[in-house]
């Protein structure tokens, strides 16, 4: 009796590690063949956007391919969840898919900050073998143990300053601006205090308003966001200055796509890595297009930073590195320096 006692409490025991671990329990019976599987896909940008373009695509090709069986339904422009309560949908099954910007993860996952650091990226390459190596290994397993998988890294491209006060040129230019960054983001916080400016956390479904309001007077973004969400109609001045990676993180919830059929799954997998390398070269398309419709607009006054005044402002981000590494870690540093060491190819 005694000895049933301690083989049951052990199972019990073994059972609740494995779950601890990761290893979740999957019920891989829980569809019938028939079944139809829904997927919700949310996120915060609007349709005719890489990420929104690249989400609609994905919806159809999983249709077609499972013949109507998954259908992924995708919520754009913060229909559904905003930034902030995209996260906690996804990890309570309210939603199966989201694709945030990489800082968004910040807080939850400071590691992720990495992607804020300034001019840690010289072009979208280093960007891409980030996202393929170890250094994309290491950030995985930080949110495998909140219930997260990550399934792709989709591209936006560079971002670059707007503001309505002045032309911007030099670090000193920034002095006293607010500046609208992405919330849960420490790094990108202390990448405007190092230029003086004021950073003011914002999610994105509000940042026009606060821009035509004065609220703040400027931010960061990509030129296919800046054109997509028209702040070229309320931000006079735009600076190229290429200074910060925003890309997106493509994230189910872990249980659910374990739970998935294992046909279904490999399916989603296989559209998943196709509209990946759809959505990358979508993106660099749209960031060159959109530059030449605000060009065209005449509505913003254009400066591309020279090489010269890029060396300044890596110069004064420096200190940004220094206090953050512990955010990020060293060894996670030492990996993104290697990329640049190996890496010849000129800036963007
Ligand atoms: C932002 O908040 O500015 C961006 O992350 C929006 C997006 O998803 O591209």
């Amino acid at each position: 009796m005694t000895s049933r006692l301690a083989v049951a409490i052990l199972i019990v025991l073994l059972a609740f590690f494995a779950v601890g671990c990761g290893q979740r329990v999957v019920d891989k019976e829980q569809y019938s063949p028939e079944e139809k599987i829904v997927i919700r896909f949310s996120h915060v940008v609007p349709q005719n956007t890489p990420k929104g373009l690249a989400a609609k695509r994905f919806a159809q090709l999983v249709e077609q391919r499972t013949g109507g069986r998954v259908e992924v339904q995708v919520f754009p422009n913060s229909t559904l969840y905003k930034d902030g309560e995209e996260l906690e949908a996804l990890r309570s099954g309210a939603v199966q898919l989201i694709a945030p910007t990489t800082s968004k993860l910040g807080e939850m996952f400071p590691r992720w900050q990495l992607f804020d650091l300034p001019y840690a990226f010289r072009n979208r390459h280093q960007v891409h073998r980030a996202v393929e190596g170890e250094i994309w290994q290491e950030l995985c397993q930080d949110l495998e143990e909140k219930n997260i998988k990550a399934l792709s890294f989709w591209d936006n491209g560079f971002k670059q300053l707007t503001n309505s006060k002045r032309k911007i040129i030099y670090p000193a230019d920034t002095e006293g601006l607010i500046f609208r960054v992405m919330i849960n983001s420490q790094v990108l916080k202390a990448q405007f205090r190092a230029v003086e400016a004021v950073p003011l956390p914002l999610v994105f479904s509000e940042l026009y308003r606060a821009l035509q309001t004065r609220q703040v007077d400027g931010q960061e973004n990509t030129i296919s966001n800046i054109y997509a969400k028209k702040f070229y109609k309320v931000q006079p001045y735009l600076t190229v200055s290429n200074h910060g990676y925003l890309g997106y993180v493509v994230l189910a919830n872990a249980d659910f796509w374990a739970g998935l059929p294992a046909d279904i799954q490999q399916i989603l997998e296989e559209t998943m890595a196709e509209v990946t390398l759809w959505e990358r070269s979508k993106a660099e398309e749209l960031n060159n297009k959109d530059f030449k419709r605000l060009v065209d607009s005449g509505q913003m006054k254009i400066h591309v930073q020279t090489a010269e005044e890029r060396e300044e402002w890596v110069e004064r981000f420096k200190p940004v590195y220094r206090r953050y590494a512990s955010y990020v870690g060293r060894d996670l540093l030492n990996a993104l320096k290697q990329l640049d060491h190996h890496d010849r190819r000129p800036v963007l």
